[in-house]
C-alpha cells in the first residue's frame, strides 16, 4: 500500500490494517505496535520479513542454550513482541540482559498452538546489539517501586508504568491542539521569562546573571589583580612624559614623521592608562546602589523571573484575535513537598474575547470531556495498563467524566454544605465563609459528595488574584475553579476585570506595584473587552487519568524543592 493511501483505522488503538508490514518512515524498522496492535494480534503478518528494534524486557536462553526468547519493546506499545533467536545466528549470552538493545531482521511466524501471542520474529540476522552488564543495570527485572525510578529519571522511560504514562501525556497533548484548534483557538507562544508576576503571590524563580558575573570577576580579579595605586601613578606619568615630548617635537617643527611617532607612543600610553583605570574600578560581588542591588547592570537592565501563568501575556492576544491559548511550562517557587505540587509544571491556558464565567466553564467542562474521551479512543491499551497496575477505576473515571454533566456550586453554597457536613465528620481546617478551600474540603466535595467533577464558582474576592472580575455584590469575584476526583483542583479560571478604573483599584489594594502592569492596564485603557479564561494544571490531568498518586511520576523530568536532576 502506498505511504498516502488512507488504511482502515483500529478504533481502539488506531493502528492500521495494512496487508504488509511497513517500515516506520523515517527508521529502519516495523514499529512493534503496528504489528500486535492489530485487531488480529499480527497473525495476519505471518509469513513476512521485517527489521524490528527494541529493548529486551526479559530474556531467557532455552533448549540447553541452542536458542533464546527475548520479550522486546521498542516504546511504540505497552506490549512486547516475541522475539526467538538461534544460537547458531549470534551469541546468546549478549542478547538476554534486562536492557539490550537489539536491531534484528526475520520472519514473523505463528507461534506453535497454546501459545499466548499470535506472532513472533524468528530472528536470522542480528543487525545491532547495544549490550548491559548485568550486574551494573540500575533497573533489574524485579518490581522496583515509584519512589526507587525518582532517583534514575533518565533510565526510568525503560520501566513499563513510566512509558505507558509517557503516551498517555502524549496523546493529552495532541488531545489539548486538537480540541482547541477544532473550536478555531490560535496557539500564541507566551515568554517564559517575564517581569509581571501574574498571580501576584510573590512565588517567583529569578532570572538574573548578576550572581554569575560576580563569580566569573571574582576568578578574574585573582588571576589578574586590579591595577595598585603605583601602577595608576606611573601610566598617568607616562602619559605627562609623551605629551611633553610630543609638544617639544612641535615646537622644535622637528620632521612630519617624528611627530607622527610621537602622537602614537602618546595614544598608546592613553589607552594604557584608561584602560588600567577601568580596571581599577571593578569591584567584587553583586553591584548595589544607595544600599540595594543595581538592577539596572543586570542582563535585562530590571528584574526578571520565570513565568508562573502565560494568563496576562496571552490576555493581549485575546483581546484581538478573540480565542487563543498557551500551552507551556511555568514556574513557582512554593516550598511545598505535596504530591499535587511541581516547582516546574505545564499548564494550558486558554483565553476568550467576549465571553464570561458562564462560557468559560463551559470550555472548560468541554476541554476536560473531549481528552477524557480521547483517552478511551486512542489509548486504552495503556490505559488498561494503568487498571491493572494502579487503579481499578480508571478507565471507569473517564467514562463517567466524558459523560456526566459535571456539578456547579456557587463558593457560598460550597461552603453551606461543607458546614453542614462538619457535624458529621471533623475536617482539619475549620469551614467558614472567606476561606481557600482546603484539598480535604475539595475532595470531599468530588469523591464523597457528588462523586463526580464539581465547578465551584464566585469566590471571595480576598482569596483570589487581581485581574478576576469583581461581582455586584462587591464581594466576591467571578473566578471558577474545575474540581475532580482523586486530585482535587484540576482548573483555576476567572473572567476577567475589564473595567480600568477597577482593576487599576484591585493592583492597589493587593499591595501590588503599577508599574509592571501599565503595558496590562493598556488592555483596558484601549478599546477593552469582556473576556474571560483558564488555566489547566497538565501533570494534574494526567495524575487523574492515570490515578498515580504523585505528581513526579507524571512529568518527565520533575522539578520540586531540593530537586532537579539533569
Ligand atoms: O489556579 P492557578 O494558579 O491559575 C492561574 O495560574 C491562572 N493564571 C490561570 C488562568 O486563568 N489562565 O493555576 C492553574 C492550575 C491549577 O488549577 C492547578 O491545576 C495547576 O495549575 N497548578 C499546579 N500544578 C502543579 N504544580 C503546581 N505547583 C501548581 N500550581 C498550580
Ligand atoms: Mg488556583
Amino acid at each position: 500500500m502506498s505511504a498516502d493511501a488512507s488504511p482502515p483505522v483500529d478504533q481502539k488503538s488506531a493502528v492500521t490494517l495494512a496487508d504488509t508490514a511497513e517500515e516506520a518512515l523515517f527508521s529502519q524498522r516495523v514499529l512493534i505496535r503496528s504489528i500486535i496492535c492489530r485487531p488480529d494480534g499480527g497473525s495476519g503478518l505471518a509469513g513476512q520479513k521485517v527489521r524490528v528494534g527494541g529493548w529486551v524486557k526479559t530474556g531467557r536462553e532455552q533448549g540447553k542454550g541452542s536458542f533464546a526468547f527475548l520479550e522486546l519493546n521498542d516504546g511504540s506499545c505497552p506490549a512486547n513482541l516475541q522475539v526467538m533467536v538461534d544460537a547458531a545466528v549470534a551469541p546468546l549470552g549478549q542478547l538476554v540482559a534486562t536492557g539490550t538493545c537489539v536491531h534484528v531482521e526475520g520472519e514473523l511466524k505463528e507461534p506453535p498452538e497454546g501459545a499466548k501471542q499470535r506472532i513472533e520474529l524468528r530472528v536470522e540476522k542480528v543487525l545491532e546489539v547495544g549490550t548491559v552488564d548485568p550486574a551494573k543495570y540500575p533497573l533489574p527485572k524485579t518490581r522496583l517501586t515509584l519512589e526507587f525510578l525518582r532517583d534514575c529519571v533518565h533510565l526510568r522511560p525503560r520501566t513499563n508504568t513510566i512509558s505507558a504514562i509517557a503516551r498517555i501525556r502524549n496523546a493529552l497533548a495532541y488531545a489539548t491542539h486538537t480540541f482547541f484548534q477544532k473550536h478555531g483557538f490560535l496557539y500564541v507562544h507566551t515568554p517564559i521569562i517575564t517581569t509581571s508576576d501574574c498571580e501576584g503571590a510573590g512565588e517567583m524563580f529569578q532570572v538574573t546573571t548578576l550572581i554569575n558575573d560576580a563569580e566569573k570577576l571574582e576568578k578574574e580579579l585573582i588571576k589578574n589583580p586590579p591595577p595598585s595605586e603605583a601602577d595608576l601613578e606611573s601610566a598617568i606619568l607616562l602619559v605627562k612624559d609623551k605629551g611633553e615630548a610630543v609638544a617639544q617635537l612641535k615646537s622644535a617643527k622637528t620632521s612630519k614623521e617624528e611627530i607622527n611617532a610621537a602622537v602614537a607612543e602618546l595614544t598608546k600610553a592613553k589607552e594604557n592608562l584608561s584602560k588600567l583605570e577601568e580596571r581599577s574600578k571593578l569591584k567584587p560581588g553583586i553591584p548595589q546602589k544607595d544600599g540595594k542591588i543595581d538592577y539596572s547592570l543586570d542582563f535585562f537592565a530590571r528584574q526578571a523571573f520565570l513565568t508562573v501563568s502565560g494568563q496576562l501575556q496571552v490576555e493581549t492576544f485575546a483581546c484581538c484575535l478573540g480565542s487563543v491559548y498557551t500551552f507551556g511550562p511555568t514556574f513557582r517557587a512554593e516550598h511545598s513537598h505535596t504530591s499535587r505540587h511541581l516547582a516546574e509544571f505545564w499548564m494550558v491556558e486558554p483565553e476568550i474575547a467576549f465571553a464570561d464565567l458562564e462560557d468559560d466553564m463551559k470550555c472548560a467542562e468541554a476541554y476536560v470531556k473531549f481528552m477524557c474521551q480521547w483517552l478511551l479512543d486512542n489509548c486504552l491499551d495503556d490505559m488498561e495498563f494503568m487498571v491493572k497496575n494502579f487503579d481499578k477505576s480508571a478507565i471507569d473515571r473517564l467514562r463517567l467524566v466524558a459523560s456526566t454533566d459535571f456539578v456547579r456550586l456557587s463558593y457560598t453554597e460550597a461552603i453551606a454544605i461543607l458546614e453542614e457536613s462538619s457535624k458529621e465528620r471533623q475536617f482539619e481546617n475549620k469551614v467558614e465563609w472567606g476561606i481557600d478551600l482546603a484539598s480535604e474540603h475539595e475532595r470531599f466535595l468530588t469523591d464523597v459528595k457528588f462523586k463526580s467533577p464539581v465547578i465551584v464558582y464566585n469566590y471571595p474576592k480576598g482569596i483570589k488574584a487581581f485581574y478576576m472580575k469583581v461581582n455586584a455584590d462587591n464581594k466576591t469575584v467571578a473566578a471558577m475553579d474545575v474540581l475532580v476526583p482523586k486530585v482535587g483542583e484540576l482548573i483555576g479560571g476567572s473572567q476577567r476585570e475589564e473595567r480600568y478604573e477597577v482593576i487599576q483599584e484591585r493592583i492597589l489594594e493587593m499591595g501590588l506595584p503599577l508599574e509592571p502592569y501599565e503595558w496590562y492596564l493598556d488592555l483596558r485603557r484601549y478599546g477593552t473587552v469582556k473576556h474571560s479564561g483558564f488555566g489547566l494544571g497538565f501533570e494534574r490531568m494526567i495524575l487523574f487519568a492515570t490515578g498515580l498518586d504523585n505528581i513526579r511520576d507524571v512529568i518527565p523530568f520533575p522539578r520540586y524543592p531540593g530537586r532537579a536532576d539533569l
